[in-house]
């Protein structure tokens, strides 16, 4: 490390007397936690209404499958809903909608209760019973989070998929988990423009054997193709039903949701959540590392529902906790890039939660934008999805939290269902990058291969010793490869492998360095490099691919991939490579388009043949090689380099 980083590492932001004295979380937190952990969240688990109480907070004798709050019953709905309304709190606005051609409208809990309650007999009727799955397939509209209520409601397990993922990928995640009910919309608002969304629903299911309807919401009012007996309108019948209905309570263990990720193979694995474990940690961390104050704050958490933070923190955590978000349909620069900002004018937001790449593009937009609004309302400033460079920390504390904002840095995954290593804002001293320590009831260690705790200084890989809450219940349908990809690597010692590297620094901050797998993060997106790999040797043109992320000024990391022609492919130049980067678009998503693709003779492999990515990097970043002496072939570079 150079010495200015060193110097970056070393000065703390202490946080604020004042913030301190109304903060949520107090030093009590942690020496609880560390007295008793279980007891501990036995305690958290109270913070929400159970119908029947649990008999033991954790069961791991069958371990790595975990039971928290066993024989606990409850109703995640309810909780995200009825309870506010019961308590009084009804009139209350749970959702400030804002529509990205300009349209807003406000959902108090009283509406959201009718709504998920409309929702719920709809589903009823439509024959789904506990235990079901339903796809959701959808934008940034409160349909989307009433529907994801709804199934939480009946014991649906819902499995959201991307509004931005292709028809192939939505059909293997409908195949995968068997969905009765696929949720869409006719299309989307993108960029001032309607983009039809239900005919790569309706690729998908064509003949998806396990679809018994698709229900679909008019946004946009575009036309549809319409399959009778198979589609329903959402306002001829959701719209309809009755805004009546009594949640019954589920298993604390219950599956919530499944929600797919990608691993270091081509098929991503669906993650399992359970419902009384998920939403006391969800909830518990939304509650402290927020500091969210029911009533008076106005939170917005950028995040889609596609992903597990909209799962996490804006659906569950936060409405758990009875709280007036804002959830805005569209791209932060439509029609300008003003937006964000405006928003936040508009609505008096207070706590903000994004990733650190839309910080690195409001930096490259530039400060003027952002200083051109009272953002005075702001008061606490969250970054989740990556790594955060200390320098656009240090730019979205001053620009946007008007050099007085904690920052909480949050490190979690997918698996983890909520956050995991966080600052705690009115305790902990920040460093800008750093997501400082495990948060209190959670447990994580940075060791080497040989499961050695490493001190200060040294790079290792981050596992977590302990179970937790919100971890996940197991990959669907694939118990296997659940205890492979992540409790084989340190099988020995019962930890989870979260497959990051990190290291403390000599204060002992928790450093996250980026994964350590073939997994890449593009805009604090999980791609797998075998995804796109894959995806490029199904178009006709292409014998071989290898994908390799590289540093990205803006995005963490980007695509780049190294392709081998089939023999007898002419290489076309541009245009072949916008037809590859089109079928990539086609076959995942647009956000797995490389940016980058090169035609190249050969790949460069080790002599068992596994592809040398490693190496690949160091070419797409421009360095110089690093040890090429596994290589069969080391003059392969000199091809690839086009000398
Ligand atoms: O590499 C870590 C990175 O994102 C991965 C998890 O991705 P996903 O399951 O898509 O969930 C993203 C939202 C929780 C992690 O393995 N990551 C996430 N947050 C941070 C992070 N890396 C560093 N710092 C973070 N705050």
């Amino acid at each position: 490390m150079t010495s200015a980083a060193q110097e970056h590492e070393s000065k703390a932001y202490p946080p604020s007397p004042e913030f301190t004295a109304t903060a949520n979380a107090g030093p009590e937190l942690q020496a609880a936690a560390d007295a008793d952990r279980l007891g501990f969240w036995d305690e958290q688990a109270k913070r929400l209404d159970w119908a029947e109480p649990w008999t033991e907070v954790l069961d791991w004798s069958n371990a790595p499958f975990a039971k928290w709050f066993v024989g606990g019953k409850l109703n995640v709905a309810y909780n995200c809903v009825d309870r506010h309304v019961e308590a009084g709190n009804g009139d209350r606005v749970a959702i400030h909608f804002e529509g990205e051609p300009g349209d807003s409208r406000s959902l108090t809990y009283n509406d959201l209760l009718a709504e998920v309650s409309r929702a719920a007999n709809t589903f009823t009727e439509l024959g789904l019973v506990a235990g079901d799955r339903v796809a959701i397939y959808m934008p940034m509209i409160p349909e989307a989070i009433v529907t994801m209520l709804a199934c939480a409601r009946l014991g649906l397990t819902h499995s959201v998929v991307f509004g931005g993922f292709s028809s192939s990928a939505l059909r293997s995640r409908i195949d995968d988990a068997q969905a009765k009910l696929l949720v869409t919309v006719d299309g989307q608002w993108r960029r001032g423009q309607a983009a039809p969304l239900k005919n790569a629903a309706d690729e998908a299911v064509a003949d998806a054997k396990s679809i018994e309807h698709v229900l679909v919401v008019a946004r946009t009012g575009i036309d549809v193709e319409w399959t009778e007996g198979r589609d329903l309108w959402w306002h001829e019948t959701v719209e309809k039903a009755s805004p009546e209905h009594e949640a019954q309570p589920f298993d604390s263990e219950h599956p919530l949701f499944i929600l797919y990720t990608s691993g270091t193979t081509g098929k991503p694995k669906g993650i399992i959540h359970s419902s009384g474990g998920y939403l006391t940690q969800a909830s518990y961390t939304h509650h402290y590392v927020f500091d969210h104050k029911p009533g008076k704050d106005v939170y917005w958490c950028t995040a889609d529902i596609g992903w597990v933070t909209g799962h996490s923190y804006i659906v569950y955590g936060p409405l758990s906790n009875g709280v007036t978000q804002v959830v805005y349909e569209g791209t932060p620069n439509s029609p300008n890039e003003h937006r964000h900002f405006e928003i936040i004018e508009k609505y008096g937001v207070s706590i903000y939660y994004t990733a650190p790449t839309l910080i690195r593009t409001f930096m490259k937009w530039g400060r003027e934008i952002p200083d051109a609004h009272d953002l005075s309302s702001i008061r606490l400033l969250g970054s989740v999805g990556e790594p955060i460079n200390p320098e656009a920390w240090r730019w979205y504390r001053e620009v946007i939290g008007a050099d007085s904002a904690p920052i909480v840095d949050t490190w979690w995954q997918t698996e983890t269902g909520a956050i995991m290593i966080s600052p705690l804002p009115g305790i902990t001293a920040t460093k800008p990058g750093s997501a400082m320590a495990p948060l209190p009831g959670i447990s994580a260690k940075i060791v080497d291969d040989e499961a050695t705790p490493l001190g200060a200084g040294g790079n290792g890989y981050l596992v977590l010793d302990q179970p937790w809450p919100a971890m996940l219940r197991g990959i669907w349908g694939d118990e296997q490869r659940y205890r492979e990809t992540y409790w084989s690597r340190y099988a020995e010692q019962g930890w989870y492998f979260a497959g990051d590297g990190a290291r403390y620094d000599d204060d002992g901050a928790l450093w996250v360095l980026g994964r350590v797998d073939d997994v890449m993060n593009v805009s604090g997106h999980r791609i797998s490099t075998s995804e796109v790999e894959s995806a490029l040797v199904s178009h006709p043109s292409i014998a071989e691919a290898a994908v390799v992320g590289a540093a990205d000024e803006t995005t963490g990391q980007g695509i780049v991939a190294f392709v081998i022609l089939r023999e007898h492919v002419e290489n076309t130049g541009d245009t072949l490579i916008k037809e590859l980067r089109d079928h990539v678009a086609v076959e995942i998503s647009p956000i797995a388009k490389p940016r980058q693709i090169t035609v190249v003779p050969e790949l460069p492999k080790t002599r068992s043949g596994k592809i040398m990515r490693r190496l690949l990097r160091d070419v797409a970043e421009g360095r110089e090689l690093g040890d090429t002496s596994t290589l069969v072939d080391p003059a392969v570079f000199d091809a690839i380099r086009g000398k």
